[in-house]
């Protein structure tokens, strides 16, 4: 954590502030960059991708946003209580934490080891978790929101046999989703779930989309920046899940 920081909040007046984990690259950088561009200031965790986090702040910068990145692995506790200590400190305010982090390491169930299942629950719902715990106390400061990257059939509750743990941490994300919403509603926080099913930039885009995606096409990163922007800006809507998936996994 940086020692140096100022004593007063460096957020320019009146900007609201949203945190997005795993925000360097990818999904993350463009909610990142949509955010920004929509008048967020933005902070980007980061846990190895350090030059891309950077260059991105840079990005976002020259456009006249605020932006600063944060090391921390979201699976390790010390680390998340210090990124949110952080933003406390330096930006003095939380209105939007996006837990974007999802590790996906497909395999046959019977090939997945005990240490293969640990890596998808930290960093997937552990991670959002600790999160979550150090984000709600500043939260309900700003009446803010919690969004959590789901995967799209999340609440179908698939056996998804060749990714057991993704899905496990998926569908525990989507119970802890609705118990924020039930638990913070009253503190005027909300939480709700986006869920996207093939991207562009998927690791394993099925070769016949047309055959597994109604709407015939993979889903975009902008797809996804209109779900976040809809429920962002729906102030009824909490504890809810949204495939944003083209009907994938129906
Ligand atoms: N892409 C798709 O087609 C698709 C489909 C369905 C759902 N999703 C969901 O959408 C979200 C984003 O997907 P993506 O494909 O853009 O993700 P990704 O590229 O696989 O991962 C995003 C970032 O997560 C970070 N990360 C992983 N473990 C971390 C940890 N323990 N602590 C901090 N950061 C960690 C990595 O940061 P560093 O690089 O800094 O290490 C990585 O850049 C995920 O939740 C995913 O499950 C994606």
């Amino acid at each position: 954590m940086r020692t140096d920081a100022p004593t007063r909040p460096a957020l320019p007046a009146g900007k609201k502030l949203a945190l997005i984990t795993g925000g360097a690259k990818r999904l993350g950088a463009h909610l990142a960059r949509t955010l920004a561009r929509d008048g967020w200031a933005v902070v980007i965790n980061y846990r190895s991708s350090e030059a891309a986090a950077s260059l991105l702040v840079d990005d976002i910068g020259r456009d006249g946003g605020y932006a600063r990145a944060v090391r921390a692995d979201v699976g390790d506790k010390v680390d998340v209580a210090s990124m949110f200590a952080s933003v406390e400190q330096v930006e003095g305010r939380l209105d939007l934490l996006v837990n974007n982090v999802g590790v996906y390491e497909p395999k046959p169930l019977p090939q997945v080891t005990p240490e293969d299942w640990d890596h998808h629950i930290q960093a997937n719902l552990s991670g959002a978790y600790y999160c979550c715990y150090s984000a709600l106390p500043l939260l309900q400061q700003t009446q803010g929101s919690i969004v959590n990257i789901g995967y799209a059939g999340v609440d179908v509750l698939n056996a998804n046999p060749n990714a057991t743990a993704y899905e496990v941490s998926k569908v525990g994300l989507l119970v802890l989703t609705k118990a924020i919403a039930a638990s913070y509603g009253p503190h005027g926080v909300r939480a709700n779930m986006l869920s996207p099913g093939h991207l562009a930039n998927s690791i394993d885009l099925p070769d016949d989309l047309d055959a597994e995606i109604p709407m015939r096409r993979a889903g975009t990163l902008e797809d996804m920046a209109q779900a976040l922007r809809y429920v962002i800006a729906a102030e009824y809507v909490t504890g809810q899940n949204i495939d944003v998936a083209g009907g994938y996994r129906l």
